[in-house]
């Protein structure tokens, strides 16, 4: 069975020399710092004590993500880049997985020295196979887990092991078009605007809470691959800044809704 709420409170480390409250003393615990709470926060713990840290927010261990994918891997590249060029302040991107060996994701990946493994099914349950994947994710510290293209739903294992913690991009403006061939499905639908979704996992078809979206035309003479190309442009920036808000942790979960904090 699943159960509901929020992911634990994350520990922070600080190390000797960067807190004088830890000044002399081995690599401490500073406590229990809870979803939204950054680096300017364990900076006023430590002001109080001895002023302020410069040096700290730098050396602030950074959220590790987790990508998985199971293709082309457009996304996953396009978090990479974003992470690269420091627009998702305070992540690093820990490790790719791929369900499927071959796919051409994995190579981009690899050619652009992260870490990656697959973590095929071979014959194993859905569960025994998100079991294997949320070890290897665990084994590389992931915190947050970003599905790009990744094809197979999740079992409740992996939603437990990482709930409210694994966000996914779907190519449309949900709850409209969930499931496969979104683009096709607003071509056929008829609809003059459709877009894309990133929104957090739960046991739903594409249905968990909605963190942000973008609006793309459909135009008259639109292709499901001219749409998809339209769309997939904005994805690319889309998921960059839905993840620098959760990595933020600048935002809290009202319901269905995802609200980010004044
Ligand atoms: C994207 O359109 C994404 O929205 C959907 O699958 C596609 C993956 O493309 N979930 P890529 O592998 O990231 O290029």
């Amino acid at each position: 069975m699943c159960g509901g709420g929020f992911a634990p409170p994350k520990r922070c480390q600080i190390f000797p020399g960067l807190c004088p409250a830890a000044w002399g003393a081995a690599p401490i615990t500073l406590g229990v710092v809870t979803e939204g709470h950054r680096p300017s926060d364990i900076r006023r713990h430590c002001h109080g004590v001895a002023g302020p840290i410069p040096s700290l927010v730098q050396q602030q261990a950074k959220t590790k993500i987790g990508i998985l994918i199971s293709g082309r891997g457009s996304n996953m590249l396009a978090l990479a880049g974003a992470v690269d060029e420091g627009r998702i302040p305070g992540a690093e991107i820990a490790l790719v997985v791929s369900d499927y060996a071959n796919a051409a994701g994995l190579d981009l990946a690899r050619e652009r020295g992260l870490k990656i493994v697959a973590i095929e099914r071979e014959g194993r349950s859905r569960e025994e196979h998100d079991r294997a994947i949320v070890t290897a994710l665990k084994d590389h510290g992931v915190e947050i887990v970003c599905l790009a293209g990744y094809m197979r739903l999740l079992s409740c294992v992996f939603i437990e092991a990482y709930r409210n913690r694994i966000l996914n991009i779907h190519p449309s403006l949900l709850p409209a078009f969930p499931g496969l061939d979104a683009q096709r499905q607003a071509l056929k639908q008829g609809v003059k605007w459709t877009g894309c979704t990133v929104h957090l996992v739960d046991e739903s078809l594409d249905g968990g809470p909605i963190i942000a979206q973008k609006i793309v035309p459909v135009l008259e003479d639109d292709t499901e691959e001219t749409l998809s190309a339209r769309i997939l442009e904005q994805e690319h920036k889309l998921y960059a800044e839905a993840l620098t808000l959760v990595v933020s942790g600048n935002y809290e979960i009202a319901g269905r809704r995802v609200l980010r904090k004044q």
